[in-house]
């Protein structure tokens, strides 16, 4: 594609990323995103024909790319149960301008599949994991997985030379007595650990800001134990607040989309499963790309219903509900379906 147009929205936020799931399923029930009795067997998750083919993927980053997308995130559900995965991102790899690739997994089939991704040309891989005691994990992912398999995963993505991120979601009275045990085990191996505060995503997981252990409150923890200092931000827009451990190059990240949002510089574009692109994490509508591509639209006309939908963008969830702790829309996508 030709020269990179720079596609801005209505707060003069450019398009820059794009963050693409590939399948709505999960084997995974973790009670913040899929609890068992919402998501049970007869759960309506989509049928393989609704699903984006990677041609129609493909085609539609191509576009994005054109209007300035540089970094492309593949997501779930879990995107390891989407067959045939590491020739997608073979493909995505492919596309001229894209800078970056991350894939955000729960890390149960990485063992089995480490080497086809790095083979495929991933090199960058973010792990969600949220205790470090087994008892615990199983509790929050609905009894589906053992924390040493998702440890075992990670091992073998590092072995073989990604670079890993851990994601913990910290949810006070459930997990927040393992945020120093977590600081703890993954100390000194590389990998960044990042804590996430615990978001209202989706209309299942009953959330509270009771619930929120805020990133202040994290930080606080674990400089405690061990001495934090604050790092810069390595580009304008990302997520996770960054420190490292005093007198070391070790760093971890905080996720603060709660107490100190980042709506203001929010980049992020999202593509679902079945083709819907959102412009906000908590957005309720979308626009349906699948139906212009398989309607026989021209790569111009979608670049421009992409771009006018942008341009028209005003999302800013986070930061609205920083002043208004009941704003509330119950009919936001769920974060299985849009990958976070
Ligand atoms: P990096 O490129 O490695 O920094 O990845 P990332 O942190 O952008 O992606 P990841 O999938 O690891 O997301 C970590 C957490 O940040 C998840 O809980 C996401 O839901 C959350 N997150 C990512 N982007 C946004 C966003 O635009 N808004 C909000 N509210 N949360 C986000
Ligand atoms: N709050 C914060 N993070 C969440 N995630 C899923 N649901 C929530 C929530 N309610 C995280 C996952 C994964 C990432 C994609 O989003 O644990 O790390
Ligand atoms: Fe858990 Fe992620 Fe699966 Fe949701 S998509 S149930 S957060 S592993
Ligand atoms: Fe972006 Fe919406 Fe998240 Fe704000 S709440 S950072 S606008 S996705």
């Amino acid at each position: 594609m030709g020269s990179i147009a720079k596609t801005t929205d209505a707060l003069q936020r450019p398009l820059k990323d794009l963050r693409i799931s590939v399948i709505d399923r999960c084997n995974f029930r973790c009670r913040y995103c899929m609890p068992e009795e919402v998501f049970g067997p007869d759960f309506p998750f989509l049928p393989k024909d609704k699903l984006l083919s990677f041609e129609e993927i493909t085609r539609l980053a191509k576009i994005f790319v054109s209007l300035g997308v540089e970094k492309i995130r593949v997501t779930g559900g879990e995107p390891l149960l989407r067959k045939d995965l590491p020739k997608l991102i073979r493909r995505l790899g492919l596309i001229e301008g894209i800078s970056d690739i991350g894939l955000t997994t729960n890390g149960s089939l990485l063992t089995k599949y480490a080497k086809e991704l790095k083979d495929a040309g991933l090199n960058r891989i973010n792990v969600s994991l949220d205790s470090i005691d087994n008892e615990v994990f199983r509790q929050m992912n609905g009894g589906r997985c053992d924390v040493s398999t998702v440890l075992e995963g990670i091992e073998a993505a590092a072995k073989i030379g990604m670079k890993v991120k851990v994601n913990m979601v910290v949810q006070k009275g459930v997990n927040d007595q393992d945020i120093l045990p977590m600081a703890r085990h993954f100390r000194g191996t590389g990998h960044i650990l990042r804590f996430i505060e615990f978001m209202d995503v989706g209309n299942s997981n009953g959330w509270n800001l009771n619930q929120v252990e805020s990133k202040r409150d994290i930080v606080e923890r674990i400089h405690n134990e061990i001495p934090l200092e604050p790092l810069n931000s390595n580009y304008l827009g990302e997520v996770a607040s960054r420190y490292r451990y005093q007198g070391s190059n070790e760093e971890i990240g905080i996720i603060s989309s709660v107490t100190d949002s980042f709506c203001s510089t929010c980049t992020r574009a999202r593509l679902s499963a079945d083709g819907n692109f959102y412009t906000c994490l908590f957005a309720s509508k979308g626009m349906d790309l699948r139906s212009e591509l398989r309607s026989g639209s021209a790569d111009a006309e979608i670049s421009k219903l992409i771009e006018q939908f942008w341009n028209r963008r005003l999302d800013r969830y986070s930061e609205e509900r920083l002043y208004n702790t009941n704003l509330s829309n119950n009919q936001k996508v769920e974060m299985h379906y849009i990958g976070g």
